[in-house]
């Protein structure tokens, strides 16, 4: 099964990993002030648990590559959700003052990451925010968890997509500033500012 088609089956379940992952979402969304007027883009935006928790709060978009996904954004948040890719956005230079994206990034490998934030920064506007939501390594117990994981994402590539990666160095090449870095548990939530 294809990454897409594993995400159009994956989006009728997705209920059960919100179970794990919203937690890390509703903190990120507290590092940053969305205003009235402001555009915000949700990338890789699965069933739309953020773009639900934001409607009405700014001009709300989401994009998502599996069509399963982008469908059930749509219906559960009422906000414009279209089917797309990372790699690729349907939006044109500078549409976003913020631009978020949670266990995404860290499904791609360094190269096709640099790909991304090309992306990423030509639809962002000057001094826009990049918030990025990643499986990293933790401390503690949880960077023994966070090796459990990886040993997992080796055993199971298909399934276990996201890896923990350390997000900063590749952001920080790419011509985003790294304004906010929070770690909690395994997750590390990383609040970046376009640099012009
Ligand atoms: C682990 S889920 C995360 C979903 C959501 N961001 C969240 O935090 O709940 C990964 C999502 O990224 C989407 N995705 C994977 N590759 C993508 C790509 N190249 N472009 C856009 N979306 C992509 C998948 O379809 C899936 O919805």
């Amino acid at each position: 099964m294809d990454r897409r088609r594993f995400y159009d089956w994956l989006a009728g379940y997705y209920w059960f990993v919100g179970l794990f992952d919203d937690y890390y979402k509703k903190k990120a969304l507290e590092l940053f002030e969305l205003k009235r007027g402001m555009r915000f883009l949700d990338a890789g935006c699965g069933t739309g648990f953020v773009l639900r928790r934001l409607a009405g709060s700014a001009l709300i978009f989401g994009v998502d590559s599996s069509c399963g996904m982008a469908a059930s954004a749509r219906r559960r948040s009422g906000a414009h959700v279209s089917s797309g890719d990372c790699f690729c956005l349907p939006f044109r230079d500078g549409s976003f003052d913020v631009l978020f994206c949670s266990f995404v990034f860290d499904i791609f490998d360094f190269s096709e990451q640099k790909k991304i934030l090309l992306e990423f920064s030509r639809v962002c506007a000057p001094f826009g925010l990049l918030v990025l939501v990643n499986n990293t390594r933790g401390k503690g117990v949880f960077s023994w968890l966070s090796g459990f994981y990886l040993l997992l994402s080796r055993i199971f590539p298909k399934v276990f997509l996201n890896k923990p990666i350390d997000a900063s160095f590749v952001v920080e090449e790419s011509g985003f500033a790294v304004k906010k870095r929070q770690v909690v548990g395994f997750t590390e939530i990383l609040v970046c500012e376009k640099m012009c």
